[in-house]
């Protein structure tokens, strides 16, 4: 097998010298081992979500009490989400449906980038019942997200999987737009949602802290931040399937989401745990005292805060770091026995400064006697580092990988692989040379 390599090298060896010259092309190296890449997530600032909140009230104010579907108040609070986010650099999207005989609205934004097959959104339903403002249901969910969504845009955060969030009309007439969003959703686009989030009534005035019983990483997602405050959550049981999550999760979508109580009583137990009193965890559910003063500001900053946890978390997942460059000359150059030095040569372009401290040098030299041989890579001005001097007496072949530190080179320009017979009786060739950047 090597003695036909060599042979055949042989033969060809004095053609190839020009090409070794001029053969040299970038190629793409195989990435390299995932690792870690999880960002922390920012404190979410609870005066910003509460500002949220009092312009939510004001829309409600200012349109006969409500934010219900199919009444001027829900559009114009579609249209302050959607504002917000369109200054924040998302691309937002208004979609329309029909529930009893009035348009409703869905708004969903797509943070740019991250896989597109991978896709992690937060939803929260953006309209209240028509009896009062709904500012616990459901300005408390969508305050949360808005202004998680405003972080991620501040942050510059740049997240592996692709991030959407969407706030939802009509769920208070039975997850209308939730559902109309998911039927209408292709198959394909379904399958690459990868979680769903759902936040609906995080901040009712005498809380409860509750956590979604369904996709398993989801709920510790949650779980763990909150026993990271030191905070108990119990399993959420005040109605499985009672907000928009059960429209993906009927169609296979890991789900999970948080809950501080609706009309259910706290009981004396979770007074125990959580404090407050044992009356319902939110005494204006659904009617017209659901306004700003009807929010735990504790409870709307603890699950902010988690939102965007999860947010951060469940879309980080692991980063492949960009491949390496590299350089690579294949082209054969026959070195002569007991004589002039020869060299092959890559040219190194597009890199930016200098060369890395660990710059992987990649020989592969033909020889039957490698203690004939003295091998150097030599840099673009000139500099010399020599990689093999003599060692290794009869042993065949330099087939190795050297890691240089080039930190002090000009990354950019001619780089030589050198190699010289300095023996007489065995003769070999280049075989080949390549430089990784990483
Ligand atoms: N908007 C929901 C509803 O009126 C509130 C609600 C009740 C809820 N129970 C829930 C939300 C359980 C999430 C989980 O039905
Ligand atoms: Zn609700
Ligand atoms: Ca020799």
């Amino acid at each position: 097998m090597k003695l036909s390599v060599r042979l055949s090298a042989f033969a060809g060896a004095s053609a190839l010298v020009l090409g070794a010259f001029a053969g040299a092309a970038p190629a793409t190296a195989a990435p390299a081992a995932a690792t870690s890449g999880t960002a922390a997530a920012p404190d979410i600032s609870l005066t910003n979500v509460k500002q949220h909140l009092t312009d939510l009230q004001s829309i409600a104010t200012n349109n006969g009490g409500n934010r219900a579907h199919g009444r001027p108040g829900y559009k114009a609070s579609i249209d302050f989400v959607k504002a917000k986010l369109d200054a924040a650099g998302y691309t937002t999207a208004i979609q329309q449906f029909s529930y009893n005989g009035t348009t409703g609205y869905n708004l969903i934004a797509d943070w740019p980038g991250g896989d597109p097959n991978q896709v992690i959104m937060a939803g929260s339903h953006l309209d209240s019942v028509s009896s009062g403002p709904g500012i616990n249901d459901n300005g408390s969910g969508s305050a949360a997200i808005l202004e998680t969504a405003l972080a991620v845009a501040r942050a510059g955060y740049q997240p592996t999987k692709h991030l959407r969030f969407g706030w939802w009309g009509a769920e208070e007439l039975g997850l209308v737009g939730s559902k109309y969003y998911v039927n209408n959703l292709p198959t394909t686009e379904r399958s690459k949602l990868k979680g769903y989030l759902n936040f609906d009534m995080i901040g009712s005035p005498n809380p409860g802290y509750f956590v979604y019983d369904d996709d398993p990483v989801i709920e510790k997602t949650f779980k763990d931040y909150f026993a990271g405050l030191g905070v108990p959550t119990e399993i959420e049981t005040e109605g499985d399937g009672r907000s928009d999550h059960a429209s993906f999760k009927n169609v296979g979508i890991p789900v999970g989401g948080l809950f501080t109580g609706a009309s259910r009583t706290k009981t004396s137990a979770q007074v125990q745990k959580w404090g407050g009193t044992t009356t319902a965890f939110d005494r204006c559910y659904h009617s017209s005292c659901d306004t700003t003063s009807n929010i735990n500001d504790t409870a709307l900053d603890r699950n902010s805060d988690a939102v965007a946890h999860a947010v951060w978390n469940l879309s980080a997942g692991t980063t492949t770091p960009p491949p390496g460059k590299v350089f690579e000359n294949t082209a054969d150059v026959s070195i002569p026995d007991n004589g002039a030095a020869v060299s092959t040569s890559v040219t190194v372009s597009g890199i930016t400064g200098n060369a890395p401290s660990s710059l992987a040098v990649g020989v592969d030299i033909v020889h039957p006697y490698k203690g004939d041989l003295v091998v150097d890579l030599i840099a673009p001005d000139g500099s010399v580092y020599n990689l093999h001097n003599r060692s290794g007496g009869s042993a065949d072949n330099i087939v190795q990988t050297f890691t240089v530190n080039a930190s002090t080179e000009v990354a950019n320009g001619t780089w030589q692989l050198r190699a010289q017979d300095r023996a007489s009786a065995d003769v070999g060739y280049i075989s080949g040379f390549k430089l990784t950047f990483p």
